[in-house]
């Protein structure tokens, strides 16, 4: 797979001089063009644009795409942003993904793109030519590593942005999207890869040649490490692998070191077999359980954007490695472990691993570093498939400033949230019989998202902590435009927008 280079032009009359123009039109630009549009395309092409739409009675819903032959080779493309009264950024993302894919499907070499003038609902040119690079840059995602054919795949290689203004900001907001486009495509690459590959091992070499190169701190500890400091949930998840398990953690100081840093903690399971509770072959998704490190991938992508982009923030990544396989060694279920925060809890069921890694790494940070908030995020249960599919990530909070806030950026990316109630009924679930806590609730079918997030919040040390459940939005079976079918790097712009817009900071 390569992405194209995107790049800023300004908006003048008759560009015609790429291989193709792509033209962005509401439904309402079919009968009378943008004005904006009209005086880029120009007279004659405006008149063929309305004859053809009506010819092939083209909609201009979003992302829907045509073109036709403008002279010689050139083509004019025509892509829907749906109806103007519902014009929205995420549009914008899906109908420049539409138009880069049918671009490479057409061999078109190099593109404009143009725009109406009037901006969806309040976004500023800024904001659109972001929103148009990802949908660009995102959408050109394929995981093709592993397929022959990819050599001979044709690539756009350039997009222009044709826009009114070439102001700074617009510059250096594109230049901002190109690289947090870039690190969720190689977050995507982590996740989409073989297991084998990418193994605990390997994300500790990875993380720590993301250090060497964006001067983060890097810090591992690993296998025995773990059990000899108290962290025996990890320790016991792992053990059973050929590849010790890790807690790895990176730092990026943005800001004052009086400033107390926000702990970002990512589920690591390079595979998950379930364990001596084994999945089951069929309806298990097995064969997907190498995405269950995602939350570590996403992790690994925000430190690393952290530092590019110099934001003004101190940021603690704390990955929770391991994999969960069976072998003489395995930890068993019925097990009772005592965490590193000195809680005991029975492994009801070795499939519920998740929440025990994270466990132990939100306490163990929380100890170490004091964060001033911990979010983590996880593949952590098929449950909040069931409630939200693909498309919503769970959200469980114990702050309602930090979920708001959290929210707010989830509303800004569309990579979109929804918080469920942590209500006492759920907190009783965790208790054990034989222990203080139960990593399975009295019926694991039942509410086991939320189940999942009361069992954490007992790791907390009373921090205010986020969260997010990524089993569904990590892992796609088909694409939905910038979306690839497999790891999708949901969360890398959610949180990197979380961070770029908290409010001012007080010092610890
Ligand atoms: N990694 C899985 C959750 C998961 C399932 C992610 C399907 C993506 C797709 C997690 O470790 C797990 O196995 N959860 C169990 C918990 C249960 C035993 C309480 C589940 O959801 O089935
Ligand atoms: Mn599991
Ligand atoms: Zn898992």
């Amino acid at each position: 797979m390569k992405t194209p280079r995107v790049e800023l032009r300004r908006r003048t009359t008759g560009i015609h001089d790429r291989d193709a123009t792509v033209v962005f039109v509401h439904p309402e630009d079919l009968k009378k063009l943008d004005p904006g549009l009209a005086r880029v395309v120009g007279a004659e092409l405006t008149e063929r644009i309305a004859t053809f739409a009506a010819a092939r009675a083209y909609k201009a819903g979003v992302g829907e795409a045509m073109y036709f032959p403008t002279h010689d080779s050139h083509l004019t493309i025509l892509v829907g942003l749906g109806a103007s009264k519902s014009y929205s950024l995420e549009f914008v993302r899906r109908a420049s993904a539409n138009a880069l894919r049918l671009l490479e499907r057409m061999r078109v070499a190099s593109a404009v793109f143009v725009w109406p003038t009037r901006l969806p609902k309040r976004a500023s040119q800024v904001e659109l030519v972001s929103a148009a690079s990802e949908g660009v840059l995102l959408g050109a995602y394929e995981f093709d590593k592993y397929q022959s054919s990819a050599k001979n795949k044709f690539s756009t290689g350039l997009v222009e942005f044709a826009v009114d203004k070439l102001s700074a900001t617009t510059k250096k907001a594109l230049q901002e999207s190109m690289l947090i486009c870039a690190a969720v495509n190689e977050a995507r690459d982590m996740q989409n890869d073989n297991s084998d590959d990418v193994n605990p091992e390997h994300l500790a070499k990875q993380s720590k040649s993301l250090a060497a190169a964006h001067k983060l701190t890097y810090s591992v500890l690993s296998g025995k490490e773990l059990s000899a400091r108290g962290l025996n949930l990890l320790h016991a998840v792992g053990r059973a692998s050929q590849w010790p398990p890790k807690l790895i953690v990176l730092e990026y100081w943005g800001a004052s070191k009086k400033i107390a840093p926000i702990a970002m903690v990512g589920k690591g399971i390079t595979f998950d077999t379930g364990g001596v509770n084994l999945k089951p072959s069929a309806g298990g998704q097995l064969h997907e359980m190498h995405l269950d490190m995602s939350g570590a991938a996403i992790v690994m992508a925000v430190l690393k954007l952290a530092a590019q982009l110099k934001l003004r923030v101190n940021l603690i990544g704390a990955l929770a490695v391991a994999e969960n396989v069976i072998d003489s060694n395995s930890y068993k279920p019925g097990s009772i472990i005592r965490a590193f925060n000195g809680k005991t809890v029975e492994v009801a069921n070795t499939d519920a691993e998740g929440r025990l890694v994270l466990a132990d790494a939100m306490s163990y940070l929380a100890a170490t570093h004091k964060p001033s908030s911990i979010i983590d995020v996880a593949t952590l249960t098929g449950s909040i498939m069931v409630t939200f599919g693909y498309h919503v990530a769970g959200l469980v909070s114990n702050n309602d400033t930090l979920a708001r806030n959290l929210t707010n950026a989830s509303q800004r990316t569309d990579e979109r949230l929804w918080r469920l109630p942590l209500i006492d009924e759920y907190r009783a679930e965790t208790h054990g019989k034989r222990s203080d806590l139960s990593n399975l609730g009295s019926n694991p079918r039942y509410g086991d998202a939320i189940v999942a997030g009361a069992f954490l919040e007992q790791f907390t040390a009373g921090i205010p902590w986020a969260h997010i459940d990524i089993a569904g939005t990590s892992m796609r079976p088909v694409r939905n435009y910038y979306n690839p079918a497999g790891g999708t790097g949901f969360g890398v712009r959610l949180l990197v927008d979380f961070l770029k817009n908290l409010p001012a900071r007080k010092s610890r």
